[in-house]
């Protein structure tokens, strides 16, 4: 399939770097494609990033038929633009979809299709320290026809948003409540999907959460209320008595793709990591025996996010005194390396465009 480009006669201007935030400023284009059910997908476009026009019965409005996506690219310091395990994220777009009943996309075209479109708007990739161009794939139901039934009709759009540094004051360490009334995921369920119904359901629990001073919410498992899951929207890690825990991918966690990078590069590095069930009293043990020596959550958008104090059931447990732990700078420390291009990258993680 071809993908046709049509200019944008208008092109914006990147606001100031202290002004980027996150998710607010869009670039010039967007790439967008159709799907019929007896057609496939078609008319691959790259065209002016502008409003949309759906019918207001569509499929999205009214069962929720929606996945997104979220990952970088990011300027290292000769200017070249660069991803980070793009295809990750297009294979677990394809994982999402599979799950909600809706189209799979051939992977090495999207990656194509994201390629062409950062290419085109590369000028909006900032290069101020921490800074990066967000880039949001998502696909949503279109059947304009009320009714809960399989789909015919969808459409898959990417957009690209300059961000600036996440952390712009430095890297502070949050403070994390745990959820034990509204559960975020079960087995069997959508956990494991990048779909927008996961993050609908939880957002009265972050409310909840933010109005008391916490940053973002732990999710414990949704039968037992017992297990470990994952923060609002970073997996999570534990280094307890000389060992890093994570939590098991059992399906209703999202197989994050900075979590999996952690993975790997501690295991590079000779420190065990025991992908695993984590209870809560386990954790909590761990706490007043005085095990727990680190906390951390990790994600796209923050990279790593150590965590000084959690919650539980009104009561405060402190985490390595509050601080930044060794393990965290550290996986921080590479990682921003390897995707800023500061750092050599052996696993063959990042993805160079073209140079403009
Ligand atoms: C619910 C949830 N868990 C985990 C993550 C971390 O995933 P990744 O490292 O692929 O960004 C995210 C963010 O995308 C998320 O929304």
């Amino acid at each position: 399939m071809q993908i046709t480009v049509t200019k944008n006669p208008n092109p914006g201007t990147m606001p100031p770097v202290d002004k980027l935030g996150f998710g607010a400023h869009f670039t010039d284009h967007m790439f967008v494609m159709d799907w019929q059910i007896d057609k496939g997908w078609y008319d691959a476009r790259i065209v002016p990033f502008g409003p949309i026009s759906l019918s207001p019965a569509s499929n999205v409005f009214h069962y929720a038929s929606e996945i997104f996506e979220g990952l970088k690219a990011y300027r290292t310091e000769d200017g070249t633009v660069q991803l980070f395990r793009p295809w990750d994220n297009i294979r677990r777009l394809n994982q999402s979809a599979e799950r909600m009943g809706m189209p799979l996309v051939d992977e090495a075209f999207l990656l194509e299709a994201i390629k062409k479109l950062v290419a085109l708007d590369q000028h909006w990739v900032p290069s101020a320290p921490g800074t990066s161009l967000y880039i949001r794939p998502n696909m949503f139901g279109t059947d304009p026809k009320l009714g809960v039934h399989g789909l015919h009709e969808a459409k898959l759009i990417v957009i690209l948003s300059p961000v600036g540094s996440y952390y712009a004051e430095g890297m502070n360490p949050v403070k994390i409540m745990l959820e034990t009334e509204d559960v975020r995921a079960v087995r069997g369920g959508t956990g494991f999907t990048k779909c927008g119904g996961n993050y609908a359901a939880s957002l009265r629990a972050g409310n909840r959460a933010a109005e008391m001073g916490y940053s973002q919410v732990l999710w414990l498992d949704g039968v037992e209320r017992k297990y470990i899951e994952e923060v609002g929207a970073m997996n999570v890690m534990f280094k307890i008595a000389g060992k890093v825990v994570t939590p098991a991918l059992t399906g209703s966690i999202l197989p994050g793709i900075t979590r999996r990078s952690c993975i790997e590069l501690m295991q590079s590095w000779g420190m065990p990591v025991e992908e695993r069930l984590l209870s809560i009293d386990e954790l909590l043990g761990a706490i007043e025996n005085g095990t727990l020596e680190e906390a951390w959550g990790t994600g796209t958008a923050a990279v790593i996010s150590p965590i000084g104090l959690l919650n539980y059931k009104g009561s405060e447990y402190v985490v390595n005194g509050g601080e930044i732990g060794p393990m965290a700078q550290k996986l921080y420390d590479e990682l921003t390396g390897i995707q800023w291009g500061r750092n050599a990258d052996p696993f063959g993680w990042t993805c160079k465009l073209p140079k403009e």
